[in-house]
């Protein structure tokens, strides 16, 4: 499992110059360099020649560095891997994954380079097929991430946007599931709407409640918000600090149960509060 904290996960179209350049210094978590649907036809050949160039020349920090190349099925998957495979891509995110062999044909075209011994592949969940095979995706060889596709998904799910997402809640869900019993990544949806910071703020509660690690971005307006509420808050380190103390001074006492604010304390919550303050930790290393 990744520890690394991935709260904001922020899309860059690969033909934006400048916002390639301005990704260096914005506070996301993690950045998916697109090639698929943020590029318009006329400038996939320009956005994949442009981002294996950056990539190389530029320094991203400690950011998690996700490229999303085409379908391998399209007329430009086979030349975005050939090209961004010159960069070393951390992690390559393959759209539209219907099945685990979708998987399967990437990581054996990973295998067949050098440079790419150590990429990781993280698969878009966006279509009905491709949530129904969740679990098997899930365990594909490199996997590492699921991202999810919400606006596809609402496209071929036929649901309306709703604010509190039920239409949609079944296929967030099923993925999400999928993903912890393989250990791997998983980030929510965008939110289309980015200049309201309200619906934005209680999307992101919505996908943290649920169990996402953080949420996609499509504007550096939304990374403050997706920081804040994907990050422990001070009420949750400070209780989680409480659990482990209240616990341990239990254990000395040959107990195995401890109650701190009225409610009981066991083995599984120090679980809880372990990773509550791993988490707060890798966040703070972050941040510097
Ligand atoms: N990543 C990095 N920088 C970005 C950015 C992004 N996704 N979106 C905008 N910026 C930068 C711009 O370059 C601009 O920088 P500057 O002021 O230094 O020139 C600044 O942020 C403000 O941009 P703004 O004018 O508010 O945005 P816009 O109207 O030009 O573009 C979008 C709005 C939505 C088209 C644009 O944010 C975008 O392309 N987002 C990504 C879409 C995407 O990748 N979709 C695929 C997955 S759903
Ligand atoms: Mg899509």
């Amino acid at each position: 499992m990744d520890t690394r904290p991935f709260r904001s996960v922020l899309y860059i179209p690969g033909s934006k110059e400048r916002a390639l350049e301005k990704a260096t210094g914005l506070a996301a978590d993690a950045i998916i360099f697109d090639l698929e649907d943020a590029v318009a036809i006329d400038e996939k050949d320009n956005a994949r020649n442009l981002l294996a160039e950056k990539l190389q020349a530029l320094d991203y920090g400690a950011r998690a560095r996700l490229v999303r190349i085409n379908a391998l099925s399209s007329q430009w998957g086979r030349d975005d891997l050939e090209v961004i495979a010159r960069a070393r891509p951390e992690a390559i995110l393959l759209p539209k994954v219907d099945e685990a062999a979708h998987i399967e044909e990437l990581a054996r075209l990973l295998d067949a380079r050098p440079e790419t011994a150590e990429t990781r592949i993280w698969a878009m969940m966006e279509s009905p097929l491709g949530v129904l095979n969740a679990p098997a995706i899930a365990r594909a060889p490199r996997m590492a991430g699921f991202v999810m596709g919400t606006n596809d998904l609402a496209k071929d799910m036929g649901c309306r946007f709703r604010a509190d997402r039920l239409p949609l809640m079944t296929a967030l869900q099923l993925p999400l599931i999928a993903a912890k019993a393989a250990g791997i990544v998983a980030v929510d949806g965008v939110y289309n709407a980015f200049k309201d910071e309200d619906g934005l703020r209680a999307e992101c509660a919505q996908g943290r409640d649920m169990g996402f690690d953080g949420k996609t971005l499509i504007h550096p307006a939304q990374l403050e918000i997706a920081n804040q509420v994907f990050a422990p808050s001070e009420a949750e380190i400070d209780l989680a600090r409480r659990q482990i103390a209240a616990f341990d001074a239990a254990q000395a006492r040959g107990e195995g149960v401890a109650v701190v604010d009225g409610k009981i304390v066991e083995n599984l919550h120090i679980v809880t509060a372990q990773q509550i303050l791993a988490k707060a930790a890798a966040i703070a290393e972050r941040m510097g």
